[in-house]
């Protein structure tokens, strides 16, 4: 378990100051110019060798992705812009930082914004944040009477200006190409890619588009080394890692741990276990979701990282644990998920628009006991003929926790097509 010295987040919780002289009292802006000073070469070494990878869901590594900036100016500004549009159903770890830890976040987009050559950073806020916006704002008001953003920022030589930029609402504009379309004033609607952001992002100039906890940890991987937030976890799943967890275990809660920490570990220590012990559990989304799920045998041997959960097909996503006792009726659950997403798709291409609307139909039909046995597989096929052949993330976000489903649970489904409980959706 991690050590409380060891935590990043020394506020999680809004139990402490939150203004920038409690900030400060915790350790945060200490010696900020010196890090700068230490030059942009430095700083992008010094995360890579951290081994970040985003927070997000993606899990991209982050200092690979700096090195995508141009080095050298062509004309074009750069910019560093920060997805605080936290919306992945499950997932609620962003937020903890933008009301309770802002201080953090913004030294590390200036550190971020410096190592990438950007004069300028955007945080574009999720609609429904507003409490999180109003702390932000008034975090970051204070770093500039403070003289720790503007012209020569922290004492760094370095020229820097933050800006909140409030969404509307809408999920996809989360996926970071429809949040840049979204930030310029137009409908959020995801871009091709290539190209990434690094080669034509916002305004079509140089731009990194970074996940909030990313930014956030920057400050003291860049104190403390690079090495030492590389001494928590696994090869290639490395550093301390913000749990949302929620559901049926008896104490929900936002925690920072170790990368790699055991599931069980992870809910015996910090949730006060399942509700009605461990016999009680069912299935667990380990990552927001996005995610397929998993059934309570292979969740209690689950080692919660990106490449272990990857192996069992499903996913750390944004790390957000929905967990399921015995009482859940799984397969209207992952029904409401798929209207969910039914929902949020933009309706741009064309395997999105129709195959979320298709699987939310037959998924509608299983839970009223209505389908016919062959209609699983024909389901399944639907769902491989979305994933992959989007233009963006969500058509796979929709497809895989029925993929999971079916996958680990089609004999409830099957139980309830031949039985016909006559249960509604609703
Ligand atoms: P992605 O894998 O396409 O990209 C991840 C990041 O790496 C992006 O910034 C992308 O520009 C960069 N990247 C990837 N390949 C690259 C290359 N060849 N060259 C340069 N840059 C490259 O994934 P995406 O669509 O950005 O994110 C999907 C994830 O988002 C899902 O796994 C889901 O877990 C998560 N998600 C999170 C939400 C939240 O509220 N935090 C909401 C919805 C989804
Ligand atoms: Fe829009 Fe869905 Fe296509 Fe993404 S996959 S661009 S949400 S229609």
């Amino acid at each position: 378990m991690l050590q409380d010295k060891d935590r990043i987040f020394t506020n999680i919780y809004g139990l402490k100051d939150r203004t920038l002289a409690g900030a400060r009292a915790r350790g945060h802006w200490d010696g900020t110019a010196d890090i700068i000073k230490k030059g942009r070469d430095w700083i992008v070494d010094e995360m890579k060798a951290s081994g970040l990878r985003g927070r997000g869901g993606a899990g991209f590594p982050t200092g690979l992705k700096w090195s995508f900036m141009p080095k050298e100016s062509d004309g074009r500004p750069s910019y560093l812009v920060v997805n605080a549009d936290e919306s992945e159903p499950g997932t609620c770890k962003d937020r903890e930082i933008l009301r309770n830890d802002p201080h953090t976040l913004i030294e590390g987009c200036l550190l971020a914004s410096f190592a990438m050559g950007a004069h300028e950073s955007y945080i574009y806020i999720r609609g429904e944040f507003i409490r999180e916006r109003e702390a932000l704002q008034a975090a970051i008001d204070e770093a500039y009477d403070a003289g720790l953003l503007g012209k020569n920022a922290a004492g760094s030589g370095w020229d820097f200006d933050l800006f909140v930029h409030h969404g509307a609402g809408a999920y996809i504009c989360g996926e970071e190409t429809a949040l840049l379309e979204s930030l310029e004033g137009k409908k959020g609607m995801p871009r091709m890619k290539p190209p990434f952001p690094a080669g034509a992002g916002l305004y079509g100039c140089p731009t990194t588009v970074n996940n909030v906890e990313s930014i956030a940890v920057v400050p003291t991987v860049l104190r403390r080394g690079g090495e030492w937030f590389a001494g928590f976890g696994r090869p290639n799943n490395t550093g301390t890692k913000l749990f949302a967890i929620s559901g049926h275990v008896n104490k929900p809660c936002v925690v920072e741990e170790s990368m790699s920490i055991p599931f069980e570990e992870l809910i015996d220590k910090h949730c006060g276990g399942i509700r009605g012990g461990w016999k009680n559990l069912k299935a667990v989304i380990p990552g927001g979701s996005s995610v397929p799920l998993l059934p309570a045998d292979i969740a209690r041997e689950a080692i919660m990282d990106f490449d272990w959960l990857r192996e069992q097909r499903s996913g750390l996503g944004t790390a957000a644990v929905i967990v399921m006792d015995q009482s859940t009726d799984v397969v209207k659950a992952i029904w409401r998920l798929s209207k969910f997403y039914k929902h949020e798709s933009c309706g741009q291409c064309t395997p999105c628009r129709e195959g979320t609307g298709w699987m939310m139909r037959v998924m509608d039909r299983l839970v009223k006991g209505e389908a016919e046995i062959e209609e699983i597989d024909m389901l399944m096929d639907v769902t491989k003929q979305v994933e992959g052949h989007t233009i963006c993330a969500l058509g796979d976000a929709a497809a895989w926790p029925i993929q999971g489903l079916i996958r680990h649970f089609r004999g409830e489904i099957e139980y309830r097509i031949k039985n016909k409980p006559g249960i509604a959706a609703e």
